[in-house]
């Protein structure tokens, strides 16, 4: 049984975007830049946006945080979406989610430029994805692909189940797999799943990403299939200094037993998001720097 490594992963694809972001520098005096939008006091969006402001700077990229209370209001948000489109040493904009409640969050996604768009949630970036064009990838899917090659893993022809419809996540997974380049046979089970084990037991890889631990179980596994778990869910846990342990949606202890690979959680699925965000934010820099006569 194989433990995937997102850490190790993540290292050597954070050293490899920090080289790039500081050719960048060099050869175009150009370095990127991220901005991040957070809204209110979401204890887990502020921890995210903490380790984003990190890895940012550890890859030598310009980084800046825009802090609103939670009652700001869309107009507010819209308001600062805006000016950082307009902002030319800003190349990637993200507007942490969840969102407090009234805000509508496609509204948000809808407002960021396409070309800054570094979570790939704006409509233009998911179609031209589902139409396999030129677009940013949502990180955590694009994350999972990475996981998936690093850990030396074919889909072709395999079966890959997905668990979770989620616009972020189990959706645009699924689209991924599909693609040629992977060439995987997709099923997109979600909570009107009648019997999620039906089809997680002929499943060769299996992408938990519902949000609930214990989601999947090594009972409802084929042996040898691959765990890909995007779970980050808080559980209790008085013997833990800060009173609770992070779990994935499946079931490490009793999927370890039957699978052939899977992702810890944490360190497995989590720190790629970032990097792929880093990626993107490089990527996005990088096209800003091709003059539209040279665009094709
Ligand atoms: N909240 C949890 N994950 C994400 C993400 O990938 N992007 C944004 N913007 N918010 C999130």
């Amino acid at each position: 049984m194989k433990i995937i490594d997102g850490k190790a992963l993540s290292a050597r694809l954070r050293s490899e975007i920090a080289e790039g972001a500081a050719a960048l520098k060099a050869e175009k005096g150009v370095t990127p830049g991220l901005a991040v939008i957070l809204v209110g006091e979401n204890p887990a969006s502020v921890s995210y946006v903490t380790a984003k402001e990190k890895a940012c700077l550890a890859a030598g990229m310009h980084s800046v945080l825009i802090r609103l209370p939670a009652d700001a209001g869309e107009a507010k948000i819209l308001d600062e979406v805006r000016r950082l489109n307009d902002d030319p040493a800003i190349h990637g904009v993200l507007v942490q989610l969840p969102l407090p409640q009234g805000v509508d969050a496609g509204k948000v996604a809808a407002a960021i430029s396409p070309e800054k768009d570094v979570d790939g949630f704006n409509a233009v970036n998911v179609g031209n994805m589902v139409l396999g064009g030129r677009c940013l990838l949502p990180c955590t899917p694009h994350g999972i692909l990475k996981l998936i090659e690093f850990a030396g893993i074919d889909c072709r022809g395999k079966h890959a189940v997905v668990l979770g419809r989620s616009n972020i996540v189990g959706t645009p997974t699924a689209i991924l797999l599909s693609r040629k380049s992977v060439n995987a046979t997709v099923t997109l089970c979600h909570s009107g799943t009648a019997d999620l084990a039906k089809f997680t037991r002929t499943a060769d890889i299996v992408v938990a990403a519902t949000g609930k631990p214990g989601t999947l179980t090594g009972d409802m596994l084929k042996p040898g299939a691959v765990v890909i778990d995007v779970g980050v869910n808080r559980v209790e846990d008085a013997s833990s200094a800060r009173g609770y342990r992070l779990v994935g949606d499946a079931d490490f202890e009793s999927c370890a037993k039957v699978a052939s690979a899977i992702t810890p959680v944490p360190g497995g699925v989590g720190p790629m998001t970032i990097t792929m965000l880093l990626w993107n934010t490089l990527e996005s820099a990088r096209r800003g720097c091709v003059s539209s006569a040279d665009r094709v």
